[in-house]
C-alpha cells in the first residue's frame, strides 16, 4: 500500500482501511471530502509566496490521519454537528505546521513525495510559513470556543515539548527506551489524541467515550510514530514519501536502535551494527548503508515491531467503554493497520 504520497488526499484510500459497515465509511468520507476543501480554503494568504508555500505540502498529499480520527470519534455522537469539520481542520493545520518545522530540524529533503518546503525555498521560509499555519490554525479554533483553543494550545506544548526532549536527549540518569516513549507520546501521542477527543467533544458524545477516545488517541499515536519510525528504516521511500535512514543520518535514536544498542548480542552482525550506531549519527554514506542494512536484519527490529503490536493492542482495549458497534469496529481497523504496516 502506497502511504501519502501521489497527491491522494483521501485518508481512507491512503490508509486502506476496512470500514466493514457502509454508513460510518460515508459519514467518515463526507466529513474528509468537506475538510479538504477547508484545508486548501484556509492556507491561502495575501502574499503569493507564502499562499504557494503553504499550498506545498497541503496537496502533495498526506495521510489526514487526524481528521480521520476527529471524523471517527465524532461517529459516536452526531458526526453532522457543524463543529466536527473546523475541528479536523485545526488538527490537520496543527500537524502541517509541524512538518514544516519539523523538517527545518531533521534536514530532511524529501516529504509527502515531493521536496520538503526547506530544500524546496529555505529553513527561513519553512519555519515562518509553519508559524503561518499555526496561527490560521488558532484562528480557526477560535470559532469553536475557549476549551478549544486551550486545547489546541495545551497539545502543542506537549508536542514542542517532545521535541525538545528528542533535541536534548536523556539525563545521564534516565533509561533511553523510557526516554524515547515519553518523547513520541508527547510529539506525536498528544496530537493524535486531541484529534480524538475533538471528535468525540465536537459531535457531542457522552464525557465517558471522549475520555476513552483520548487514551485510545493517546496510545494508538504511539503505535503510529513507532511504526513510522520502522519504516524509517525498513521501507523504500516510495513507500513513505520521506527519505530511508534520516533518523540514522540526524542521529535521532529510534526504538530499533535503541534496542540495538541496549541489546547483548555477541554475534558478528550485532557487535558490528552496535560499532557503528555507538558513534551517533551516522553521515558517511557507506556506513549509512551498511548500518541500514544490519538494522533491517537485526533482532532488535523484530522486537520493536512486538513492541508497535503491544502498543495497537493497548489502544484496542482502550476502546471498550465505547458501545460494541459499527465506530468502534472501525477504530479496531486502525489498530490492525498500524500493527501490520511495518511487517
Ligand atoms: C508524520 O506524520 C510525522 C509522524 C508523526 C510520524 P504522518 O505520517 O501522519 O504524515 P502525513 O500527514 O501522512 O504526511
Ligand atoms: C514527527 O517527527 C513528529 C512531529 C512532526 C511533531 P519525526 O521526525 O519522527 O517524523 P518524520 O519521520 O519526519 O515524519
Ligand atoms: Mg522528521
Ligand atoms: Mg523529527
Amino acid at each position: 500500500m502506497v502511504e501519502g504520497v501521489g497527491g491522494t488526499a483521501d485518508a481512507i484510500a491512503a490508509i486502506g482501511l476496512d470500514f466493514a459497515d457502509e454508513r460510518v465509511e460515508a459519514s467518515v468520507s463526507r466529513v474528509l471530502a468537506e475538510v479538504e476543501s477547508e484545508l486548501r480554503r484556509n492556507v491561502v494568504s495575501a502574499d503569493p509566496l507564502v499562499t504557494e508555500a503553504a499550498r506545498h505540502l497541503l496537496e502533495a498529499g498526506g495521510k489526514r490521519f487526524r481528521p480521520l480520527l476527529v471524523a471517527l470519534g465524532a461517529q459516536f455522537g452526531d458526526p453532522e454537528a457543524p463543529q466536527v469539520v473546523p475541528a479536523a481542520v485545526v488538527m490537520e493545520l496543527t500537524h502541517l505546521a509541524t512538518l514544516y518545522h519539523d523538517d527545518v530540524m531533521d534536514e530532511a529533503p524529501v516529504r509527502r513525495g515531493t521536496p520538503s518546503a526547506n530544500s524546496r525555498w529555505s529553513n527561513s521560509v519553512a519555519i515562518l510559513v509553519g508559524d503561518y499555519l499555526f496561527a490560521r490554525a488558532a484562528d480557526i479554533a477560535a470559532d469553536l470556543g475557549t476549551e478549544a483553543v486551550r486545547l489546541q494550545a495545551r497539545t502543542f506544548s506537549r508536542l514542542v515539548h517532545g521535541q525538545i526532549a528528542e533535541t536534548v536527549g536523556p539525563r545521564g540518569d534516565v533509561d533511553p527506551v523510557a526516554h524515547y516513549l515519553d518523547v513520541i507520546a508527547e510529539k506525536t501521542g498528544s496530537l493524535i489524541a486531541t484529534s480524538a477527543r475533538f471528535g468525540g467533544m465536537f459531535g457531542g458524545a457522552p464525557a465517558a467515550y471522549t475520555e476513552a477516545l483520548a487514551g485510545y488517541g493517546e496510545t494508538i499515536g504511539m503505535a503510529f510514530q513507532l511504526s513510522d519510525d520502522l519504516l524509517d528504516i525498513a521501507s523504500e521511500s516510495v513507500q513513505s514519501g520521506k527519505t530511508p535512514g534520516t533518523d540514522l543520518r540526524e542521529g535521532v535514536p529510534t526504538l530499533p536502535v535503541l534496542y540495538a544498542l541496549a541489546s547483548d548480542d555477541r554475534d558478528a552482525a550485532s557487535m558490528r551494527l552496535r560499532e557503528i550506531l555507538a558513534q551517533g549519527p551516522v553521515t558517511d554514506d557507506a556506513l549509512h548503508a551498511e548500518a541500514l542494512g544490519l538494522l533491517r536484519e537485526s533482532p532488535a527490529l523484530k522486537r520493536a515491531r512486538e513492541t508497535v503490536r503491544s502498543y495497537a493492542e493497548e489502544a484496542r482495549a482502550q476502546l471498550s467503554p465505547l458501545p460494541d458497534a459499527a465506530p468502534r469496529r472501525a477504530l479496531e481497523a486502525l489498530c490492525d493497520f498500524i500493527a501490520d504496516r511495518t511487517g
